[in-house]
């Protein structure tokens, strides 16, 4: 029969996924064990874990080619896209924040003000709800440098522990949303395999209310 594929977001989200998953009685061993390989099953069961970037997990599930997937929202108020949001899954809390250098007032004077961001669309729908002209620059990592290097006025990124900020002289400006992990499910892979997929959002649901 065919597995249910389930993409994980590599790293973090990914520790935290098969941790989710082994308190629901599923053997990861697989996964724990995985060297470079990127599809891994999960014994004793019908689901396979497919390892990818978090746009990627978005894009696979997307198009049917994972079923379920588990993505930080962050990511999913980047891309968008048509899937179900199943479950806000608690862990890889963090928060979307505007940040700027230590001492400045962004909203001091009249300039049109350079905002540096992985997350451009999330940044320009910011600005855009406050009716605020910016030029937004993307930035693939790291996006901390671009003030610090005169390219931007501020940045939109994800805050976890405030560290990184910190460690750069930035602080936040404002708050623009909370981030968890999500679980996502194709549209037609949950009429078409309700049954084989029910049941394991069922686990995770009760789980999570427990
Ligand atoms: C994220 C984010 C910040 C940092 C925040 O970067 O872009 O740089 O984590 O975490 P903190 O508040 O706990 O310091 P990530 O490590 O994902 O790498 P990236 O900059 O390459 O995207």
């Amino acid at each position: 029969m065919k597995p249910i594929r389930i993409a994980l977001t590599k790293g973090r989200l990914e520790q935290k996924s098969v941790e989710l998953f082994e308190q629901l009685g599923y053997d990861c061993t697989a996964v724990r064990e995985k060297g470079r390989k990127l599809i891994l099953p999960v014994y004793e069961s019908n689901i396979e874990v497919v390892l990818a970037k978090a746009a990627d997990v978005v894009t696979y599930v997307e198009n049917g080619v994972c079923d379920i997937g588990v993505v930080g929202k962050d990511t999913i108020m980047e891309m968008g896209g048509t899937f179900y949001e199943i479950a806000d899954l608690g862990f890889g809390r963090c928060n979307f924040a505007l940040a700027v250098p230590d001492g400045v007032d962004f909203y001091a004077g009249y300039h049109t003000r350079c905002i540096a961001s992985k997350y451009v669309n999330v940044a320009r729908g910011f600005f855009e709800r406050k009716n605020m002209d910016v030029n937004i620059v993307k930035i693939e990592g790291s996006v901390e440098l671009a003030p610090l290097l005169g390219l931007s006025d501020a940045i939109v990124d994800i805050v976890e522990t405030g560290t990184t900020l910190r460690e750069n002289g930035l602080v936040v400006a404002e708050y623009l949303a909370q981030i968890s992990a999500r679980l996502i499910v194709n549209i037609a892979s949950l009429k078409l395999r309700k049954a084989e997929i029910e049941p394991f959002i069922s686990q995770i649901e009760a789980y999570l209310q427990r």
